[in-house]
């Protein structure tokens, strides 16, 4: 678990950090990075405040407003010396110069959902560039583009587009407070992933600011940090600025149908024929299930899983009756359970969090959605699991650290089958038939920060899972952020071991290293999964 290792690796760096940054964090340097940061935004700054240090009463309810996972929600957590939340790119500039000369380092927050909390953790003497007030966002219908800074989120993205247009749309995840800064920079994908691809497929330029306080697009970046950071942007190169992306097309109707099976209904051989259609159907449909294990009272044994088929078709009910009846009658999909809406009401839909006749307008609201305490991982399938390999699914769900438990399978396929594994530093392409989130909850207010029961759970689950999975590397997915993979060494200027950067770069990983030994060779951009320089040359 996080916690525990956390500490171990505070303990480790008392022992062993080097003299020079022994004297760095010794000495309390906050003031003259404050008054560093002071001297270079004052023309700026006017009456909101900026540059926010432990002593201000707005520090902490800046540090907690997108601070996402709940286990770090701890006073142990480490805390930034300083907080910068940048309303323009000259303070973006002035935290990179300031932290630079004063040894910090920066951890850079657009939405705060990492799942390990690497935009606001670090172990050494850091600064929070938080983004989240940097969040403008330019749409255009005639080309069909969109300009969005980082600090935006993709509620706030969606919504500006269904207030443009009935028949624009982003392809991008499902929860509607996750940053358009860390969800692009790893990948990002929800309902329009088999026709569209991945959000990070569709950005078509970048605003970068890089170690120097160079701001840099597309063609002044070259084409290498270009792709680089459409999958491998988490807080490698640079501070990402805004993304240019393009919007897509959907119709004026489309359809959403979310129907559940329980095992008494045939859900293992479902789940088991879904493997074979999901990944196979037609592109304007994308069937995910949300698989999870519920009480069952009137049964022996008195718990049973529950599959939830949740999907987008692009199209009407009826186009997308003839094609269930056609794929997969097993379903038994009825004209009943088929609703048609706009795009903009199934993303309501489909976040599965919203109370119905929500307004669209509540994907404005950046704390709409409850924070939890959880820890999650990821995997992808590249041959169906067999029917005996889902029973022994079922039967890790069966104990009693699942009821908050659960797993999102997304098939594959479509557009992402179409897309080489180079193109962009996202490299999980044709081969997967579906991906996999794996993920335990628990009540924190009642067992505390970190259950290790709970983790054990999803670790157990993982290792089950190995025999049907990836492997050579076994895959993951940058954006669910796992730190049991691995993680470099936390002093700075060490090239550590890397099998995590294996799983989920692949072989765009070496890429990844030419680029950043490129744009960052003293390694300034760090965190516990940064890409590493190939020689660190100190700057
Ligand atoms: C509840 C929940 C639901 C999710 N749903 C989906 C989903 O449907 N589909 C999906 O693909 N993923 C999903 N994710 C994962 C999500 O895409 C990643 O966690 C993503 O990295 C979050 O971006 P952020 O800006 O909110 O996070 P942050 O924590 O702010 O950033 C994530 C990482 O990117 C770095 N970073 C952030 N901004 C910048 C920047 N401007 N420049 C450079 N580096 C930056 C951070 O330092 C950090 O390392 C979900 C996560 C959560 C918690
Ligand atoms: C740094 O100085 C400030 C005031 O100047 C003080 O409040 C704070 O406790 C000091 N921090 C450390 C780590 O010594
Ligand atoms: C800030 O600016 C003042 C006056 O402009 C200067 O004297 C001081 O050295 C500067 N401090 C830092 C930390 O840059
Ligand atoms: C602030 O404004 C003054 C006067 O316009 C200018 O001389 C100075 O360079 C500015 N400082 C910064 C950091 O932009
Ligand atoms: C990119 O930046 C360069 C240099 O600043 C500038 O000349 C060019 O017009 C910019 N390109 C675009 C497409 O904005
Ligand atoms: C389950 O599947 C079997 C065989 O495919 C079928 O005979 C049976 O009717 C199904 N049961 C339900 C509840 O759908
Ligand atoms: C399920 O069965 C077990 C033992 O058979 C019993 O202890 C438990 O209370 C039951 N749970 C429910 C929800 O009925
Ligand atoms: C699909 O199958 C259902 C159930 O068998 C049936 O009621 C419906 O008419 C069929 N619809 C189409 C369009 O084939
Ligand atoms: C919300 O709508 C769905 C689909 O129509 C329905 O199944 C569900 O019961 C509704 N929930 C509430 C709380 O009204
Ligand atoms: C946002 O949602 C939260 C949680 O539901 C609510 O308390 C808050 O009032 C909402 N904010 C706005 C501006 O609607
Ligand atoms: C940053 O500036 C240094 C010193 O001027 C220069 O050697 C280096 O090439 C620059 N880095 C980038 C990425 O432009
Ligand atoms: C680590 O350092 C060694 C020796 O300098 C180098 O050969 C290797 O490529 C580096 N590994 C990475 C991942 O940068």
């Amino acid at each position: 678990m996080n916690m525990p290792k956390r500490t171990s690796l505070l303990a480790f760096a008392f022992v062993l950090l080097p003299s020079s940054l022994l004297a760095a964090s010794a000495q309390n340097s906050t003031d003259d990075l404050a008054q560093c940061l002071t001297n270079r935004t004052e023309n700026f700054t006017g009456l909101i405040r900026v540059i926010h240090t432990p002593q201000d009463p707005t520090y902490t309810p800046i540090y907690e407003l997108l601070l996402q996972e709940l286990r770090f929600m701890t006073n142990s957590t480490p805390k930034p010396w300083v907080i910068v939340t940048a309303l323009k790119e000259s303070h973006i500039q002035a935290t990179i110069y300031c932290s630079k000369k004063h040894g910090f380092q920066i951890r850079i927050r657009s939405g705060g959902h990492d799942f390990e909390g690497s935009s606001y953790i670090s172990e050494v003497p850091f600064v929070v560039l938080d983004l989240f007030q940097f969040h403008s966002i330019d749409i255009d219908v005639e080309t069909a583009t969109a300009w969005v800074h980082s600090g935006a989120t993709l509620g706030q993205l969606y919504y500006e587009i269904s207030q443009k247009s009935r028949t624009l749309a982003f392809p991008a995840g499902y929860w509607s407070t996750v940053g358009v800064g860390g969800h692009l920079a790893g990948g990002g994908y929800g309902a329009l992933l088999r026709k569209y691809g991945l959000a990070a497929d569709n950005v078509i330029d970048a605003i970068v600011i890089d170690v120097n306080g160079t701001i840099l697009n597309r063609s002044s970046m070259g084409e290498d940090l270009f792709w680089a950071i459409r999958g491998g942007g988490h807080g490698n190169f640079g501070v990402i600025v805004s993304w240019k992306v393009k919007l897509v097309a959907v119709p004026e109707t489309v359809t959403v149908f979310k129907v559940s099976r329980t095992l008494e209904q045939n859900a293992t051989a479902l789940v088991h024929r879904w493997q074979y259609v999901a990944p196979t159907i037609h592109e304007d449909l994308t069937m995910t299930l949300r698989i999870s294990s519920v009480d069952a009272p009137q049964q022996i044994p008195n718990r049973t899983m529950l599959i939830g088929f949740e999907s987008l078709f692009l199209g009407g009910a009826d186009r997308l009756q003839v094609l269930m009846n056609a794929s997969f009658p097993e379903l038994g999909l009825t004209r009943e359970d088929c609703r048609e809406m706009s795009w903009i009401e199934s993303v309501l839909m489909l976040a599965d969090i919203f109370p119905n006749g929500s307004s669209p307008a509540i994907l404005l609201n950046r704390t709409a959605v409850p924070k939890q305490y959880t820890k999650q991982k990821a995997d992808y399938v590249e041959k169906p699991i067999s029917v005996e390999g889902l029973e022994g699914i079922w039967k890790v769900f069966s104990e009693i650290e699942a009821e908050a438990g659960g797993m999102n399978w997304t098939p594959y396929g479509g557009r992402m089958s179409e897309i080489p594994d180079s193109e962009i530093a996202y490299p999980h392409r044709a081969g997967n038939i579906f991906l996999i989130y794996e993920a335990v909850y628990w009540n924190g207010e009642k067992i505390g920060p970190v259950s290790p029961r709970h983790v054990r759970w999803v670790r157990k689950l993982h290792r089950y899972l190995t025999p049907y999975v990836s492997k050579n590397p076994r895959s993951a997915y940058a954006n669910y952020r796992d730190y049991d993979l691995g993680t470099n060494n936390i002093i700075p200027f060490d090239n550590q071991s890397v099998s995590w950067g294996i799983q989920y770069f692949k072989n765009n990983f070496k890429r990844l290293v030419q680029v950043k030994t490129k744009v960052d060779p003293g390694n300034f951009f760090q965190n516990e999964q940064s890409i590493p320089p190939s020689k660190v040359t100190r700057s």
